[in-house]
């Protein structure tokens, strides 16, 4: 039977080649690193990838691309106005994709000001000058930049289990830190648009999970702690759905958007995956007694804690107006991303065991041993 969300593709753009330098924030977290690798394998141009390599960021997602001349690393704030001038002005990137944020639910209940500092503030800035360097490209320069900013689903709030999905025009509901400083980002960013005529796109996006991320969220540290027979924390009765989307699946939706988006819009991104943070455990346990028996079952490890304050109890997104007017849809099925998920953690434990000395421990002592 012919799956009905994907029946027709009513409009595809035109894609833009870009010709300049892409400018990448955030590039050396989770999703920005996961980008840069698709942008450069893809042979799509040279990347300036602008960070400033906070507990998030780490320049062991980038090794394999240490050399190679199509990648820039900038060590820098975003906040940092004089050298964000310097950079659009000396560089001339042709388009600009943002990732760079405070990204983490939990931490931005314990410590909100950072959220509002990186996400708001830094994002303002960020726009204001790209906005002054696009200003006075040459007409055809301009016509083809393109700004895209990366956001989520949080910002619509949380859906109760009878409610269909978020769409592109599902009210703003922000219900912690992280997810009102992302709406407010989401706010300034559409305001250029509309007052500047600055050509933004901006992206919502579901939960995102694979490679290179950091293990404070769910899925990277339920593999981390049952591959070393660590409890696994699940938060209340374990019954709050998200949306899971692999990480690949993600960059190709941006890419996508930024080729061939129309400006002034947003699109959400989704993997038409909705399950509890219960399932998602089992699934990784049971995975784990298949590859890493060790130990199994590992479902012994699960440790209902304390619930978060306010906690989202559904997210759902629905992505259909990426693939009927961009073609775009998720590629890889959830039990194939959860699986290959899990084998890169395993093969990758000196990547994992350098991001989790140090400030991590503390992070998990505070954030765990209360509950
Ligand atoms: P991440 O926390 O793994 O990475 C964030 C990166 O931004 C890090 O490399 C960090 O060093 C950098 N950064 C932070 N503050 C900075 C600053 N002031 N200046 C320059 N760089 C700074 O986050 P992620 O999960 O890769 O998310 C990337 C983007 O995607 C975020 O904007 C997030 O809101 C959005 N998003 C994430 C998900 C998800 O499931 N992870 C889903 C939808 C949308
Ligand atoms: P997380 O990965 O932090 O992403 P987000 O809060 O942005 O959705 O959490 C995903 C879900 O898993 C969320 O409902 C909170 C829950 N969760 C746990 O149950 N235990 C944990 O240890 C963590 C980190 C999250």
């Amino acid at each position: 039977m012919k799956d009905e969300r994907f029946l027709e593709v009513t409009n595809r753009n035109k894609n833009i080649h870009f010709t300049g330098p892409l400018l990448v924030t955030g590039g050396a977290g989770f999703i920005g690193s996961n980008f840069v690798h698709h942008w450069i394998a893809g042979r799509k141009g040279p990347v300036i990838n602008l960070d400033k390599l906070t507990y998030a960021g780490n320049l062991g997602n980038l090794q394999d691309l240490h050399s190679n001349p199509d990648h820039d690393f900038v060590h820098a704030d975003i906040n940092d106005a004089a050298l964000l001038k310097e950079i659009f002005t000396k560089r001339k990137p042709a388009a600009a994709v943002h990732f760079a944020a405070e990204s983490h639910v939990d931490r931005s209940i314990l410590g909100p000001e950072a959220f509002i500092k990186t996400n708001v503030n830094g994002t303002f800035n960020l726009l204001q000058q790209a906005l002054e360097y696009w200003r006075q490209l040459d007409d055809d320069a301009k016509s083809h930049f393109r700004f895209l900013h990366v956001s989520t689903d949080e910002v619509f709030g949380s859906l109760n289990p009878t409610e269909p999905p978020f769409t592109e025009t599902t009210p703003y509901s922000p219900n912690n830190p992280y997810s009102a400083s992302k709406a407010g980002s989401d706010h300034l960013v559409r305001s250029y648009h509309h007052t500047y005529g600055f050509p933004t796109l901006i992206t919502n996006c579901s939960n995102n999970y694979g490679p290179y991320q950091f293990p404070e969220k769910l899925i990277p540290l339920t593999i981390s702690n049952a591959n070393k027979g660590k409890p696994l924390p699940v938060y209340g009765d374990g019954q709050q759905r998200r949306d899971w989307l692999f990480v690949e699946d993600h960059c190709a939706a941006i890419a996508t958007a930024l080729a061939a988006g129309n400006p002034g819009e947003t699109y959400n991104i989704g993997g038409w995956n909705e399950k509890t943070n219960l399932d998602v455990v089992r699934a990784i346990c049971g995975i784990l007694d298949e590859i890493a028996p060790k130990g199994k079952p590992h479902e012994r490890l699960i440790t209902f804690v304390k619930d978060r304050p306010g906690h989202d109890v559904r997210y759902a997104m629905d992505a259909g107006k990426i693939y009927r007017e961009l073609g775009w849809k998720p590629s890889v099925d959830f039990e194939a991303g959860l699986r290959r998920t899990v084998q890169w953690y395993l093969e990758n434990t000196a990547w994992l065991e350098n991001v989790t000395s140090g400030a991590y421990q503390n992070w998990i002592q505070l954030q765990y041993a209360a509950r």
